[in-house]
């Protein structure tokens, strides 16, 4: 893979990680690709309203461009310049960058929301976020009103989100004059994004890559886990010194290969230099997230293993070798079953190539793919397949309604979702209540969405019980508050009766409005095993379940997710489907106050 510097750059190479630290961090703001087209970015935004960027991972994109549009003024009055990101993770960590870059506590001028956490403040001007959060925005400010600026960043990432984003935003950008708009990607498809926003012009950054060898195996890897774990030892014990980065596909994983790596090197004891192994993945807490950004001390060498989050989202300095075992977990939908899939799969050859650009940010560069060139060449897709494309749409429809958007068939989508897939979203939300016969919203929409809201980022939805055992509770409800006490935890018994049976009224209550919202999800107990009621299809509860042993007659599940076996997520006994619960009479009002 050709760098645009050469080799011999690297007697002096401008941002060597050791470098890096003795330099003032402003030192460092003007040492990035992205800081000798300061003015000419600028310029370029204030002529057109609407411009694509594009710039390698790591150019500074992210970090500088809201900075110097602040300024050169764009904040004044209060204005916010927004910074959308397809990843919880890259919202907090980029937003704490700046902050940092900016000599300001993090919340105050420069913050980040993302969902359930709102780190931002009257003050605050630099908003990074999720692009989930921009879209919900628009419910409370449909022409984004309080924003000079919106950038949607990683726009080459297609998530769901951020391609509604692109439909809406160039809508109201047309009667929204001073609004600018920013799409921002890595090195890839950016004529799509011109293209898609009016033949928008294309600012591009030149990148500073160093060259990355690539190498191939000869033949497939039949095990990936083992072959990456083999090849960080190799390198480490071969290899002159640079720091390693190693692409798996989830935490699962991420988290066996760094045992296998940590326990092998405490068997080669001192024999081998220091391996500092680090994971990286969505859902790791952010204190262990920011040690991968920490400097690998001198004669180390650090190996973080991480998801493809650190394809693009994320720069980590000082990486020389990059693994790439040639996969990614990605997700399918099934529009007749209504089954998500969440499975392992080739990535596409523009990630690997992007995972391999990761070599080559301070030094000539080596990327060894453990698979074979033919398999790159035939078996990999050129690109990703947009979510839109193979996700369930209920949501979005959802949330396009509420925004007045009717028609959805011809709203401006990039790549429009499959027929059949919209088609169903709308059918589903008709069956539920939320549309009526002319596919209008209904007042049951507003209450569905907040049921189904915490789900969205892993909620639990069957822990709202304050109990040790999640449901037996509810059984005795008739038959005796006190017997039910005996279910809660010590603190709940000072609690006089009234009290008791209200909370757990309510939550009765409020499993039947989830039960009601999600009768669609039902599964129902056979000879064979569970069985949707809807499609009569066979589904699983998941081994860690805890209602694996239980095996009740009923269960509602928030989402089929094949895995290895059509496993239900999010399953919950409901208590709606008990006897006792025949003879409960509920009024609206009940309804009205739970959900
Ligand atoms: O968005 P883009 O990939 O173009 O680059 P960026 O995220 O703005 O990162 C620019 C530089 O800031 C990187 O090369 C890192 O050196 C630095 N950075 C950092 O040190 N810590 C972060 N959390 C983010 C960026
Ligand atoms: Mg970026």
């Amino acid at each position: 893979m050709k760098g645009t510097r050469a080799e011999k750059d690297q007697e002096a190479p401008a941002l060597s990680q050791a470098e890096l630290n003795k330099k003032s961090m402003q030192e460092v703001r003007r040492s990035l690709p992205i800081f000798p087209y300061r003015e000419d970015l600028l310029a370029a935004i204030k002529e057109h309203q609407i411009l694509v960027i594009e710039g390698e991972t790591g150019s500074g994109k992210t970090t500088q461009i809201p900075q110097y549009l602040l300024e050169d003024g764009y904040t004044q009055g209060g204005m916010k310049i927004g910074c959308t990101q397809p990843r919880r993770v890259a919202a907090m960590s980029v937003a704490a960058r700046v902050a940092q870059e900016m000599s300001v506590k993090l919340g105050n001028e420069v913050g980040y929301s993302i969902r359930f956490e709102d780190c931002t403040s009257e003050r605050t001007v630099l908003k990074y976020m999720t692009d989930g959060m921009l879209l919900r925005e628009f419910l409370t400010e449909p022409d984004l009103a309080s924003y000079s600026v919106v950038i949607i960043d990683e726009a080459h990432e297609r998530t769901l989100h951020t391609d509604i984003l692109f439909g809406l935003i160039k809508d109201i950008a047309r009667f929204r004059p001073d609004l600018k708009v920013l799409v921002a990607s890595a090195t890839l498809d950016t004529e799509r994004f011109s293209c898609f926003f009016d033949d928008a012009p294309v600012f591009r950054i030149p990148g500073r890559r160093f060259p990355v060898d690539i190498f191939y195996t000869k033949a497939p890897e039949a095990d990936y886990l083992e072959a990456c774990v083999v090849s960080v030892l190799q390198i480490h014990v071969t290899q002159p010194t640079g720091d390693c980065l190693v692409f798996l596909t989830g935490q699962e994983e991420i988290e066996a290969c760094c045992e296998m790596l940590q326990e092998r090197c405490r068997r080669l004891g001192s024999k081998i230099a220091e391996l500092l192994v680090l994971p990286i993945y969505a859902n790791l807490p952010s204190d262990m997230q920011a040690k991968i950004f920490n400097p690998t001390p001198p004669g180390a060498r650090k190996v973080v293993v991480a998801t493809n989050i650190a394809e693009t989202s994320l720069t980590i300095d000082g990486i020389i070798y990059v693994i790439d075992p040639g996969f990614c977990k990605q997700k399918s939908y099934n529009a007749r079953t209504g089954m998500e899939s969440l499975i392992v799969t080739p990535c596409s050859r523009a990630s690997a190539n992007q995972r391999a650009g990761r070599a080559g940010r301070v030094a000539a560069g080596k990327c060894f793919r453990l698979y074979t060139a033919w398999a790159f060449k035939h078996e990999m897709e050129e690109t990703t397949v947009p979510e839109i494309q193979r996700t369930n749409l209920g949501n979005v429809v959802l949330l396009l309604k509420s925004l007045g958007i009717n028609d959805l068939i011809h709203f401006d989508f990039m790549d429009p979702p499959p027929h059949e897939t919209l088609v169903l979203a709308l059918e589903q939300l008709y069956a539920l209540g939320a549309l009526n016969h002319l596919g209008e919203l209904t007042k049951v929409q507003s209450r569905l969405s907040c049921i189904v809201k915490p789900l969205q980022v892993g909620i639990t939805l069957f822990t709202f019980y304050p109990t040790v055992s999640r449901y037996k509770y509810l059984t005795f409800l008739h038959k005796n508050d006190k017997n039910l006490l005996s279910h809660y935890p010590k603190h709940f018994h000072q609690r006089s009766n009234t009290e008791i049976h209200n909370l757990i009224q309510g939550n009765v209550f409020h499993s039947i409005a989830v039960t009601a919202g999600y009768f669609y999800h039902t599964a129902r107990l056979s000879k064979g095993g569970y069985k949707t009621v809807k499609h009569q299809q066979t589904v699983y509860v998941h081994p860690n379940s805890c209602l694996f042993e239980e095996q009740p007659r009923w269960l509602i599940y928030h989402e089929l997710v094949f895995t290895t076996k059509e496993f239900m997520r999010q399953v919950g006994d409901t208590v709606c489907f008990r006897p006792e619960f025949r003879g409960l009479k509920l009024t609206p009002v009940h309804l009205e106050c739970t959900m």
